[in-house]
């Protein structure tokens, strides 16, 4: 916990849910009650099953029974849209659906979201304000992307086994006000048993990012800059390239030019090249479903930790290419990839030894 509230700044942490869903059914459970209405992304413009509604078998929907609403989104611009999502709310507050909870963040998630264009409005509606930073937790600890906290957020959630390298597992993240009602949401309240080996894992990863998360998050920024670059000089259909694709470690491409996602994921995965299908923007409109959506999400924070930097981001781009566009033979590409993978074997950014991690643990005797 000292370790973790040093990394990112927190007058609070509870390292004690088991997973990112774990941390949010957390912070539903001390801040919502069932029947309550709460406002995240839709699963097409990058939210997750966690935040989503019953009908979809989603989390707070299905364990805790809130009744999802979504940000309006703005597609031009890749992010919720500040204004139409006041007007929204105001709405909701006028028919008596007032949000209790906003939760931002998502799972495609290549721009900061404006939360601190929207946090004094909520909570002038007495609106507590969530961040959902599964995916670029390990990018706020390194110091790259938005601070949520020091923004207007009330909370913070996340994964510790996605841009934030430990184990999986998950915590939740805030100020010391809201301390009791997160201990007790934690313990009993979503787990018993909190997975001691994984505490001590993510201890280690704190460590590790408190030496080295500044270094290994810009890195791993630049690549999915650059891997972005490079697929859409192959030709790729890169999403937000009016934006400039991408500030987090996140990379999205349309691929209905050469097929569906769920079948290309398939498809690379037999090319040892590890991609997400993802829901994109107007696929549910062209009536396109999750198994087969219209994209892909690729990203790049396991290639950096192996130590890859832009030239092998420019190598990986020609191999997806050759999947997605040219239709090569997936067990010829396979041999492409073992070969530049053979001379990044050893994970990067973490301690050699461990006695230098010993200087950020007290030990008792
Ligand atoms: C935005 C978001 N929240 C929560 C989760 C769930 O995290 P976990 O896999 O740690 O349960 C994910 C997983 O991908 C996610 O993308």
């Amino acid at each position: 916990m000292d370790l973790a509230r040093q990394l990112f700044e927190a007058q609070f942490v509870d390292v004690r849910p088991v997973s990112g869903v774990c941390a949010n059914l957390t912070v539903y459970s001390a801040f919502t009650d069932p029947g309550d209405t709460m406002m995240a992304l839709a699963i097409p413009n990058g939210g997750h099953i966690s935040t989503g509604r019953k009908e979809f078998n989603g989390t707070a929907g299905l364990v805790h029974g809130l009744n999802v609403e979504y940000f309006a989104f703005d597609r031009d611009n890749w992010n919720i849209d500040v204004d139409k999502t006041k007007e929204k709310i105001k709405k909701l507050i006028s028919e008596n659906k007032r949000p209790k909870l906003v939760m931002f963040g998502g799972s495609l998630f290549l721009f900061p979201h404006p939360v601190r264009e929207l946090s004094d409005f909520l909570k002038s509606e007495n609106i507590f304000v969530c961040y959902d930073a599964a995916h670029v937790a390990g990018l706020i600890a390194g110091k790259q992307f938005q601070k949520p906290l020091s923004e207007g957020a009330d909370a913070m959630t996340l994964s510790t086994h996605k841009t934030l390298f430990g184990p999986q597992g998950g915590a939740v993240i805030s100020w010391e006000k809201y301390s009791e009602k997160i201990k007790a949401a934690a313990f009993p309240g979503t787990a018993s048993n909190h997975h001691l080996q994984n505490v001590a894992g993510k201890a280690i990863a704190f460590a590790e990012f408190l030496e080295f998360g500044e270094r290994y998050a810009s890195q791993v920024i630049a690549n999915a800059r650059a891997l972005a670059d490079a697929l859409s000089e192959e030709g790729v259909d890169v999403l937000a390239s009016n934006l400039g694709f991408t500030k987090s470690h996140q990379v999205a491409i349309d691929v209905t030019k050469y097929g569906d996602g769920g079948t290309l994921e398939k498809e690379l995965e037999r090319a040892n090249i590890i991609v997400n299908r993802q829901l994109i923007p107007g696929d549910v409109k062209a009536g396109r479903h999750y198994m087969h959506p219209g994209g892909l999400r690729v990203g790049t924070s396991e290639v950096t930790r192996l130590g890859m930097g832009p030239s092998e981001m420019k190598e990986i781009a020609r191999l997806m290419a050759r999947v997605i566009m040219k239709k090569s033979s997936t067990t010829e590409v396979r041999e492409d990839v073992i070969e530049l993978r053979r001379a990044f074997q050893k994970v990067q950014y973490a301690f050699e030894t461990a006695l230098p991690a010993y200087k950020y643990v007290k030990v008792r005797s």
